[in-house]
């Protein structure tokens, strides 16, 4: 695994502001979340709660379909932000959504006192199941591959 890089301060920073949006009125627990897309850009995302609960999105999700949705196709780093200490991890359903377009990238952990744990994605989801896997399946079916 390579060494990771030095932490993004301003993807970091990204992630603390997104998280003043949050909306949580029934968890009270507040995400903030930043990706940085190839462009250089980066997007925040907080968690939105639902009252029908199941309908609740995180915010690393969040920040990634923004990111997705203005025309990246590839992230090179995220940032999530909660109150903990440690800082949380995210969940199993957001690590697949960032591996799908995260590749191997760098994800800082950080809360409000200035804690900041550096990871991978390969190492939050081993294994991930991604599309390289569903590209010769598509081949053998389809005869094409996705764009
Ligand atoms: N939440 C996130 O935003 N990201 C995660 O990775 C885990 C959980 C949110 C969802 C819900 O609004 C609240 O935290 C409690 O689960």
């Amino acid at each position: 695994m390579s060494v990771l890089p030095p932490t993004d301060e301003a993807l970091v920073a990204a992630s603390l502001a997104a998280r003043d949006a949050a909306w949580a009125p029934y968890s009270g627990y507040r995400v903030g979340a930043a990706v940085r897309g190839e462009s250089g850009r980066i997007y925040g995302g907080c968690n939105v709660e639902i009252a029908s609960f199941s309908h609740t999105c995180c915010a690393e999700r969040v920040a990634v379909f923004k990111a997705i949705s203005e025309g990246e196709r590839a992230l090179t780093g995220a940032a999530i932000a909660t109150q903990d200490d440690p800082p949380a991890t995210p969940c199993g359903a957001c690590r697949q959504v960032m591996a799908e377009f995260g590749g191997d990238m760098p994800v800082w952990l950080v809360n409000l006192d200035g804690a900041v744990v550096a990871t991978r994605l390969s190492t939050l989801l081993p294994g991930a199941f991604t599309r390289e896997r569903l590209l010769p399946h598509l081949r053998r079916v389809h005869g094409k591959t996705p764009e």
